[in-house]
């Protein structure tokens, strides 16, 4: 199993404003996807109804919804479980990708093994969720590509 958390975030770690995000960037788009085809993606309900509906389950991915409403209905190709720690441990000889948000993204930095994250050259201000601070004692820069306004960074577990 390998757990790598796949994220968009700015200077001040915010990630989503109004269950959006906070900005336009095609080839970040583009780098999740390239980041999460084949993969298993355990994101909150709140993250998956910020996919419109036409686009979701994500193709060629396993999307894993967390939610603790039992009734929450999902349409065929995508899984409900009550916790992260059920969706781990079901697909646990997987590639799982953390995918958001805010409390996913909390809980799964305790046990992933890489972070693969778009650093976007931004403030944004009326932040409604956020990235968890990234602790230097724990992770290590291991691959950095600079673009116009972001970067593609990967962190390694030291
Ligand atoms: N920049 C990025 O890379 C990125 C990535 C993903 C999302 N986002 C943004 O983040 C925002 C959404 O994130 P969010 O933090 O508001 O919500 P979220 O984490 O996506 O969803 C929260 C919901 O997920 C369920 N949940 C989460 N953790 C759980 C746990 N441990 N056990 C049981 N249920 C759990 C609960 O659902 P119930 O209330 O149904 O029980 C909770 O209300 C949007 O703005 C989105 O665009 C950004």
């Amino acid at each position: 199993m390998s757990i790598t958390l796949v994220a968009a975030i700015s200077k001040n770690l915010c990630i989503g404003k109004d269950n959006d995000l906070p900005w336009d960037i095609p080839e970040d788009m583009e780098h999740m996807r390239a980041a999460t085809l084949g993969k298993v993606l355990i994101m909150g309900r709140k993250t998956w109804e910020s996919i419109p509906e036409h686009r979701r389950p994500l193709p060629k991915r396993t999307n894993v919804v967390i939610t603790r409403n039992k009734n929450y209905e999902l349409p065929k190709g995508a899984e409900r479980f009550d916790s992260i720690d059920e969706a781990v441990e079901a697909h646990k000889d997987e590639e799982i990708v953390g995918f958001g948000g805010q409390r996913i993204f909390e809980e799964m930095i305790k046990i992933a093994d890489e972070l693969d994250l778009t650093l976007v050259d931004q403030e944004i201000e009326e932040c409604h969720a956020f990235f968890p601070a990234i602790d230097p004692a724990i992770w290590r820069e291991s691959d950095r590509d600079d673009r116009d306004g972001f970067s593609f960074v990967k962190y390694t577990r030291k």
